[in-house]
């Protein structure tokens, strides 16, 4: 018999380690290296080979090719990040924080799908069967045909599966309850997560199901278990959502079959998620347009123009080294900006605390917004309210110069239709289409917006 090798995973990166530590070499968190049993098969080395391999036919790159089939949900916010739909045969990997809404938003896809006349699936390793209809009644659908299952065992899950006959779509909630007889580890381990996702994801490529799998998140926001997970699913969508604010963000973190830069936009209400189909209004829904610091940014999330508010706050620091505190932003950009207000524009920021907020939840990433926000420092600073009539885009570099972003056009046209009248933004190309705005005016440099807005400190007083 061969003899049974034991070896150490870390449960929080996936690092093997020949012997147990209380510390991982790999990503320094403690008391996270669990004992594992080596096994051949799924979670294990690949064994001693049991047939000789055969020879595959090779093929170039063109030829006739189908568009992978999808099942289209119905909620345009939902297909919209998957990129029209669940494609069939995929797997998808669910994440978000507890109580962010995973299982009321695969709930309420489910019975879409089911009442469009699709089979599926619904197998919660959470929830009692009567903790799922309760929700379901409370989202008033209890009348859909969704297949509901609470199970944990792979083997039993595979075996309903094969009996249901081609369900068009199978969700498990969650990942890391399933254990499979195939790995030796207790549920939850690293291997059970990997070997239990490697046969789901093995019967969706068989049988042409779409398979979602809803997946923990960590306290430091990556869904738990080892990386590897996401490697093998064909795509990964993000749920989130700030604890405070109703509004729901889907984000596509991965997409094989689709882009990675769309976000659905949902709301939280007593009977569940409600699609947002206009984000700007609700991001703006709240805004006080006489505070000073704050601005309207127009942004861009995938092919969407999306407008939020942000705020900033800076006052003189009681402290050796004032505070940065950002909410929705990069801080590594921040102060990059603050460096350029300092070096090029004599805005000094240095002996002042600054507070940056990006509202309603929201996370921006592009840095289109540069321009935004070094014009809600300023203001802050000045203490001067920005005209409530204009919308600030562009990008600013650390010579302080304003360079051009994409999707100006688009930009523009979102804040036209919201009653926008003016913007603040980089030059455009001298063939550019003619603007939906009243007025555009184009900075050439970050001096100049600087500049504007200090005057109108100096005319206040
Ligand atoms: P849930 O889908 O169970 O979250 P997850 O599966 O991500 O852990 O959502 C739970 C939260 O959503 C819970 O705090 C209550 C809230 N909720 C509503 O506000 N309205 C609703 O209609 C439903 C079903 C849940
Ligand atoms: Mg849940």
């Amino acid at each position: 018999m061969a003899k049974v090798k034991s070896r150490f995973i870390c449960q929080n990166c996936g690092a093997v380690s020949n012997k147990w530590q209380g510390k991982c070499d790999s990503c320094n968190e403690w008391n996270t290296l669990i004992e594992d049993v080596e096994v051949a098969g799924i979670g294990g080395g690949p064994g001693k080979p049991l047939r000789k391999g055969r020879v595959i036919p090779l093929t170039s790159l063109d030829g006739e090719t189908d568009q992978a089939p999808r099942t289209i949900t119905g909620m345009s916010e939902l297909d919209r990040v998957t990129g029209g739909g669940f494609v069939r045969g995929s797997a998808l990997l669910l994440g978000g924080d507890p109580g962010i809404g995973k299982s009321t938003i695969l709930l309420q896809a489910a019975s879409h799908l089911a009442n469009k006349g699709h089979k599926i699936v619904y197998i919660s390793g959470e929830e009692a069967i009567d903790q799922v209809r309760l929700r379901a009644q409370r989202l008033g659908l209890s009348e859909a045909k969704v297949r509901l299952g609470a199970e944990t065992s792979v083997e039993d899950i595979l075996a309903t599966l094969e009996n249901e006959k081609d369900p068009a779509l199978v969700i498990i909630d969650s990942i890391q309850t399933l254990w499979t007889e195939q790995a030796e580890s207790a549920p939850g381990t690293v291997t059970q997560v990997r070997a239990s996702s490697q046969a789901m994801i093995r019967y969706a490529k068989k049988s042409g199901a779409t398979i979602i799998l809803v997946g923990h998140v960590t306290k430091e926001g990556q869904i738990a278990g080892p990386r590897v997970v996401e490697h093998m699913v064909d795509g990964v969508l993000y749920f989130e959502g700030e604890g405070a604010h109703q509004f729901r963000i889907l984000r596509a973190v991965k997409n094989r079959f689709g882009p990675t830069d769309e976000i659905g936009v949902f709301e939280m209400t007593g009977k569940g998620l409600r699609e947002v189909h206009n984000p700007s209004e609700l991001f703006l829904g709240e805004r006080n347009n006489t505070a000073p610091g704050a601005v309207v940014f127009a942004g861009m999330e995938g092919s969407r123009p999306l407008l939020v508010e942000i705020q900033a706050l800076v006052s003189p620091s009681q402290l050796g080294t004032p505070r940065r505190a950002v909410v929705g932003w990069d801080s590594a950009r921040l102060a990059m900006i603050l460096a350029v207000l300092d070096a090029h524009c004599g805005v000094r920021l240095g002996g002042h605390d600054v507070y940056l907020n990006v509202a309603g939840g929201m996370k921006i990433s592009e840095p289109a917004a540069d321009l935004a926000i070094a014009a809600a420092l300023t203001a802050s600073l000045a203490n001067v309210a920005l005209e409530k009539e204009a919308v600030y885009f562009g990008e600013v570099s650390l010579s302080g110069s304003v360079r051009p972003v994409s999707h100006a056009a688009g930009r523009m046209r979102e804040s036209a239709k919201l009653g926008f009248t003016k913007a603040y933004m980089p030059p455009l190309p001298e063939k550019a289409p003619k603007s939906d705005l009243d007025k555009t005016i184009a900075l050439e440099n970050l001096r100049e917006l600087v500049a504007e807005i200090l005057t109108k400190n100096a005319n206040k007083e």
